[in-house]
């Protein structure tokens, strides 16, 4: 079988290990490495615990590159609210065993892609600015993407500001140059993320599974659901970066919608908004497939399978 190439870029984040593991688990994956980005932590946190997940179910073999520490032009911004002070508390990791390669995220995207046949879905479901900035030093590497795959973006309202979702805001500027690199975007906002609300049963349903990725899964979800209740009321977090890599995995779990789609950078109120034309009001290109419903049932299928892989 011929196994799909990706490239995970991601801030983790609780969910983002999630998303980690599903991809490193997958055999209809090809997981070509992890870069890392500063996002719900700093650089630092981010990184570590990208090496973390990897040490716990065994994947050390997986490199990981540690790239941008900051966005491109607004200040940082962490969500320490939903992912403490570490990006991923909760659970108590041994010793770090696993650390980044030399080589930074940026180049290794621009290396990576060039070497390949224009085969590769980059996922991101941290800030945009690693992709953003290697699109920028490198143009080349546009026709070698397949598609940009990110968890990213609202249809209708946002989780950081009215308009705006956490990893767009957090770099609208990176995100408006995935955006418009002309190459095939699919986009998973919070309209379908939202669907998939880890609640007490499903973490029930998990914890039968006694492998480590489900130990992990558990000790990671308790903090993340408690957090999640406190600052939104939800039942259980939405488990939101794990459907990029889960709708590879089963695609036809998510119903996608081609539409016009653009970046909000007035560094006003809706700063960071994904404006989406989903009723082609202004008769533009579509640039991007934009997720608007979403199969969880098909969802918490694909995680329990891929938690009981390590
Ligand atoms: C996104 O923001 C981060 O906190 C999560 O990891 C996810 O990528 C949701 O808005
Ligand atoms: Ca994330």
């Amino acid at each position: 079988m011929e196994r799909k190439k990706i490239i995970l870029d991601c801030d983790p984040g609780h969910d983002d290990a999630v998303a980690i593991m599903l991809a490193a688990g997958s055999e209809e994956l090809e997981l070509l490495g992890v870069t890392v980005v500063a996002g719900n932590q700093t650089l630092e946190n981010t990184v570590r615990n990208a090496c973390n997940v990897l040490s716990w179910i065994g994947r050390e073999d997986i490199p990981v590159y540690a790239g941008c520490p900051r966005p491109l032009v607004r200040e940082k911004m962490v969500a320490a609210d939903i992912h403490g002070s570490t990006g991923l508390d909760g659970p108590v990791f041994p010793p770090q065993t696993k650390f980044p390669e030399a080589e930074h995220a940026v180049d290794f995207l621009i290396r990576t892609l060039l070497a390949q046949e224009g085969d590769v879905t980059v996922i991101t479901t941290g800030p945009m600015t690693n992709l953003a900035l290697a699109l920028r030093r490198e143009p080349r590497i546009a026709e070698k993407i397949e598609r940009i795959l990110l968890m990213g973006g609202s249809l209708a309202n946002g989780n950081v500001s009215p308009a705006a979702e956490f990893n767009i805001l957090a770099d609208p500027e990176a995100a408006h140059i995935c955006f418009s690199a002309g190459r095939p975007v699919t986009m998973m906002g919070l309209d379908v993320t939202r669907k998939v609300l880890c609640t007490p049963e499903i973490v029930s349903r998990m914890a039968k599974l006694d492998t480590p990725a489900a130990q992990l899964f558990v000790q990671l979800m308790g903090h993340f659901c408690r957090t999640q209740k406190e600052v939104f009321g939800w039942e259980g977090g939405p488990l939101h970066d794990p459907v990029t890599v889960a709708s590879l995995l089963d695609p036809g779990m998510v119903t996608l919608k081609g539409m016009n789609v653009q970046i909000d950078l007035s560094h006003g109120p809706s700063y960071g908004r994904t404006n989406c034309d989903a009723f082609d009001y202004l008769g533009l290109p579509h640039t991007a497939e934009v997720a608007v419903d979403i199969d969880a049932a098909r969802f918490w299928d694909v995680i329990e399978r891929g938690l009981r892989r390590f």
